[in-house]
């Protein structure tokens, strides 16, 4: 579903080329590591540093990377779509190879990664499956695809993923809603299968942070798949 339908807020809306561009500068400032490094490190089933290899879908600025070589990945590659994020991550030094392109046809070699992650970026595509199908087609059998999100609860009460521009003007960046069960449906249709998977409330811990979203207590704002290759 296209998120335009639910739009509560009516913020300008840019492509995700154009959003991310300008968002590049503030991006490690202004998202919280409670949306999805938290989630990450709840995952039990996997163990960091057996992933001999593995690729950041998504990579953005290397967030999500760096907690990922901090947690003993030996090689990581990564791909996005905007070359300012990228620009961000390459100064990182984090990846083995960065490239620019889409997750959904990443040109990687079938077979490759122990692990895939793609984390904060699946509500930009119109459709996942194909995101599935090329993580099923890069990753070896038993290897992992994990995958985090900002949560459809959110999205269908019409509050966008936006961020504030230098004259300080809230822009969204347009997106997709995606059901937890179209998650279910896109891995089944290849070869996942659920290992793991947790949600994110906002909670005290998020309040003390952002204490503006009292509103929001005890709502979901984030989720987690952990899905293993049958
Ligand atoms: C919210 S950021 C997440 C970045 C990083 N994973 C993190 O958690 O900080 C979303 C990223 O997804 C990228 N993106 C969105 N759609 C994409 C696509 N189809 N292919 C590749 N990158 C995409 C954007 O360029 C942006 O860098």
């Amino acid at each position: 579903m296209d998120f335009a339908d639910f739009d509560n807020r009516h913020y300008p809306t840019v492509s995700v080329r154009q959003g991310y561009r300008k968002w590049v500068s503030t991006y490690d400032d202004s998202v919280y590591d409670e949306m999805d490094l938290d989630l990450l490190a709840k995952i039990k089933k996997i163990y960091w540093t057996k992933m001999a290899k593995a690729v950041d879908l998504a990579c953005g600025t290397g967030r999500t990377g760096a907690w990922l070589k901090r947690q003993g990945i030996r090689e990581l590659d990564g791909i996005d779509i905007t070359p300012e994020m990228m620009d961000n991550a390459k100064e990182k030094k984090i990846y083995r190879q960065l490239v620019h392109g889409d997750i959904r046809n990443t040109k990687f070699a079938d077979n490759t990664y122990d692990l895939a992650v793609c984390s904060l970026a699946n509500e930009h595509i119109p459709s996942l499956d194909p995101l599935y199908k090329e993580a099923d087609r890069i990753v070896v059998k038993n290897g992992y695809f994990v995958i985090v999100g900002y949560h459809p609860f959110f999205l269908l009460n019409g509050i966008p993923t936006h961020f504030n521009d230098e004259e300080g003007k809230s822009i969204s960046i347009h997106s997709y809603i995606h059901l937890m069960s179209d998650h279910v449906q896109a891995a089944f249709k290849n070869s996942w299968q659920l290992q793991e998977m947790y949600e994110r409330i906002v909670d005290q811990e998020w309040l003390k942070k952002k204490p503006q979203w009292e509103i929001y207590c005890n709502k979901p704002i984030s989720f987690i798949f952990v899905w293993q290759k049958k």
